[in-house]
């Protein structure tokens, strides 16, 4: 590894994180699924992440609150409902919902966690729709 130089890295990255087509992290803006059924999300990440937690929880996202996550040895864990499988050989992971219920719907973010900086986040916002007479 070559060092490089890390000055005025952080505030920039912090401005990218709003811009999209910039990150390193993404995902769908918003996800639809009905009561009963069941959604999926896919998020990108870039390969420098490829080893690192990867994880989905609803907001607001605080440590304790993390609904399902990756570890180094589990690519792929299930809780409940949910459940995340990381895909690194395509460095996207999904997210799947399962049995849907109303209270289900609202901001979500995938994230990746990055030791000693700030964690990477894409914010998804879920709805849950009744029947399937919109569709
Ligand atoms: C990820 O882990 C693999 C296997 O341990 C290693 O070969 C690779 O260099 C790591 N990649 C990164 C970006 O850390």
């Amino acid at each position: 590894m070559t060092p490089r130089v890390r000055a005025g890295w952080l505030p920039s990255s912090l401005l990218l994180l709003q811009l999209p087509g910039c990150l390193s992290l993404s995902g769908p803006r918003r996800v639809t699924g009905i009561v009963g059924g069941s959604l999926r999300v896919e998020c990108q990440y870039r390969e420098e992440f490829i080893n690192n937690t990867k994880y989905w929880c609803k907001h607001p996202c605080v440590l304790l609150r993390k609904t399902v996550e990756t570890t180094e040895s589990e690519r792929e864990v299930r809780r409940g409902r949910m459940s995340i499988r990381d895909h690194p050989a395509s460095l996207t992971f999904t997210v799947t919902l399962e049995s849907l219920r109303e209270e289900d719907a609202g901001p979500y973010r995938c994230g990746i966690d990055v030791p000693f900086t700030l964690d990477r986040m894409f914010e998804v916002e879920v709805s849950v729709t009744r029947g399937s007479s919109e569709l």
